[in-house]
């Protein structure tokens, strides 16, 4: 079961509006925009390109590769890899209006021949026509929090993957026990349900068949990368009042706290993940 599409729909209701009103920004200093004049706008996880680049090397990702990305959002990790390394990307997208800036952000970039992005729920890949054992490695940065049903979710991963093909995940985990106002801000500011320990996340995806798998704890990098997004946000406060209404500027603040406190508590953690099948 997916976590309720309301729930997500809430957290990211603001993303659209943001991103134009700062691309129209960017168009105005400059016509023909490439990926990298896209890259402060659509990378919604942590750490940049800088994270893209580490998990390209880690899947090895050449001009000859078939990748997917999982939860693509508006495409930003597609487009950086297919520009970058050549390859060929497909991106699956649950939310219909991100999915949208995503496709018209790939012909903006001239990049719709190498990046090809769909709309649909990766928990329910049967209507999306992605054949079994298709690529050669899948990449999934900040998505599977937002996900509870982990058996489907890693079958389906286990699936589309050729064999000995490798995967790459950016995700939240539960460092120790989740006191309930943390459960609740995570299930009602981050549209996150259900958070699995290290333990569990190794189990389930050795479950279906993944090897070779290590977890690498990124709390350290994290950390200080989230406290900067938020005293950014705020130190630009007035800048954003200017550009959006009060609601989505304290809707930002709020969720960006919410993270560095999660994150600050020692409860939550991020980690990547990565392996073979
Ligand atoms: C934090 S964003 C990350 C987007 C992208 N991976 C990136 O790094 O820019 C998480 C995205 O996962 C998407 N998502 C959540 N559940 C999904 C599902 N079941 N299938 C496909 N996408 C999903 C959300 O709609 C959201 O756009």
């Amino acid at each position: 079961m997916l976590v309720s599409s309301p729930a997500i729909a809430s957290m990211y209701r603001y993303r659209v509006q943001r991103f134009w009103k700062e691309f129209d920004l960017i168009k105005q200093k400059q016509a023909n925009l490439t990926v990298t004049d896209l890259t402060s706008l659509d990378q919604y996880h942590y750490l940049g390109t800088s994270a893209v680049d580490h998990a390209a090397e880690i899947l090895k990702i050449s001009n000859h590769s078939q990748v997917l990305d999982i939860g693509s959002g508006i495409g930003g990790t597609s487009r950086y890899l297919a520009w970058k390394y050549g390859c060929q990307v497909m991106g699956v997208e649950l939310q219909e209006q991100l999915h949208q800036v995503g496709v018209q952000m790939n012909e903006v970039t001239h990049l719709s021949d190498r990046v090809k992005l769909m709309q649909g729920d990766f928990t329910d890949i049967s209507d999306l026509a992605i054949a079994d054992r298709s690529f050669d490695s899948w990449i999934s940065l900040n998505v599977f929090l937002h996900i509870c049903d982990r058996t489907t979710l890693f079958q389906n991963c286990a699936r589309v993957l050729k064999p000995e093909g490798r995967f790459y995940i950016e995700d939240y985990y539960a460092a120790q026990d989740l006191p309930e106002g943390d459960r609740q801000a995570l299930a009602e500011i981050i549209a996150c349900p259900y958070l699995p320990s290290r333990e569990q996340y190794l189990a389930d995806l050795e479950k279906v068949g993944f090897q070779e798998i290590e977890f690498v704890d990124m709390s350290a990098l994290w950390q200080p990368w989230l406290q900067e997004r938020y005293q950014k946000f705020e130190a630009q406060r007035e800048y954003y009042q200017v550009l959006f209404d009060v609601d989505m500027v304290n809707s930002y603040s709020h969720f960006y706290q919410t993270v560095v406190n999660l994150f600050n508590s020692g409860n939550v953690s991020g980690a990547r993940i990565y392996g073979t099948k």
